[in-house]
């Protein structure tokens, strides 16, 4: 398949501050001189933050490792893995349709894509919320047919679950991943055959699905606040403030500029007065919605149903008066800004289109 940019490019780019801290953090990996070795982390930060690789990301990611745009192009263009168009608002979809997967039933699932999502691969849903690809083997042949869905995989897939899998989605649930046929891991069907007295019972799930599971929300955008420790390299108790010193380091030697680089483009480590002017221009931002002290009595409700609100951001949003759907579905323009300036998440409320998902949770 012919990979090109997207028609339809974004104006800008720009890693939230999260993201921009975890990036800088990456490039402390690598060392002075071989900075550009973080470019696929990087994009791939970049793709989970948008949902798919826009040319501002790739020209951005390939200014912060001091590369010529036509190298990062090259990477971004050569791996499948980078998306270079739209993605489903909830969801891509990424069907295994190599051998074992197709032996098992990987073309009922395709079916199932064409029928629900889009007739092509790669082309958005009508209300937006997916897209789909086949794929080649993702090497869990023994679970096939699987289908590989933001960061994990549904494995044992049936085309039934399949359906009610990609109906959950819609319906801003998110799956647990793993065997969707009782399995715990890649055991033989009928049990285990050998080490019967391994035990599995450690945890409810397999260690890559209980992951998922402990995280929340396998399927959100990856703003950068999901791990505390991002740069465990650094040693324990490094943390996101410790990192740009770390990044500065090399930029003092004179000749590699990467670091010195990469603060032009994000805005984690702004000076006092480049602070001072973004809180000012913060304050001035928006017009503040109204919000509650508590919860009403009846308890708060769960804003994790709001597909792009995982228990983070949650957490920020009670932090910040917001308890109910009701008071979500009421924001103006002005109150989003006004909220999207202190999530620090920006566009994404317009983009996930919390006010119109709070509005139909709101009525159930
Ligand atoms: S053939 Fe589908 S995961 Fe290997």
């Amino acid at each position: 398949m012919l990979r090109r940019l997207y028609h339809d490019q974004p104006e800008t780019f720009a890693f939230t501050p999260a993201n921009q801290t975890w990036a800088e953090g990456q490039i402390t990996k690598y060392p002075e001189g071989r900075q550009a070795s973080a470019i696929i982390p990087l994009l791939w930060r970049a793709q989970e933050q948008e949902g798919w690789l826009t040319r501002p990301a790739i020209e951005s990611v390939a200014k912060m490792l001091d590369m010529a745009y036509i190298r990062a192009l090259e990477v971004a263009s050569f791996y499948f893995m980078f998306q270079l168009q739209p993605v489903g608002s909830v969801a891509h979809i990424q069907v295994c349709g190599t051998l074992s997967c197709m032996i098992c039933g990987a073309e009922d699932l395709i079916g199932i894509c064409r029928e629900k999502i889009a007739d092509k691969p790669h082309v958005l849903s009508a209300d937006g919320k997916f897209s789909w690809e086949e794929v080649e083997c993702l090497g869990s042949c023994a679970n096939a047919p699987m289908a590989q869905i933001g960061k994990d995989y549904y494995e044992d897939l049936t085309a039934a679950r399949f359906t009610e899998l990609l109906d959950e989605l819609a319906a801003g649930k998110v799956p647990v991943p793993g065997p969707q046929n009782g399995r715990y891991a890649a055991e033989p069907l009928k049990g285990l055959t050998t080490l019967q007295d391994y035990d599995s019972g450690k945890t409810q799930y397999n260690a890559s699905v209980q992951l998922a599971v402990d995280i929340g929300d396998t399927i959100k955008r990856i703003d950068g606040t999901e791990v505390p420790n991002l740069t465990p390299w650094l040693g324990k108790g490094a943390n996101a403030s410790a990192k740009p010193a770390k990044v500065d380091k090399p930029a003092k030697k004179a000749a590699p500029k990467p670091a010195a680089k990469a603060k032009p483009v994000g805005k984690s480590n702004p000076t006092p007065k480049a602070k001072a002017a973004a809180v000012a221009a913060s304050a001035a931002d928006g017009k503040k919605p109204r919000t509650m002290t508590a919860p009403r009595k009846a308890g708060a409700d769960d804003l994790k149903l709001i597909s792009g609100v995982g228990p983070k951001l949650e957490g920020v949003l009670n932090e910040l008066g917001f308890w109910h759907f009701d008071q979500i579905s009421k924001w103006t323009s002005a109150e989003i800004a006004w909220v999207d300036s202190r999530l620090k998440f920006k566009g994404r409320i317009e983009r996930d289109n919390w006010v119109d998902q709070a509005t139909k949770l709101a009525s159930k």
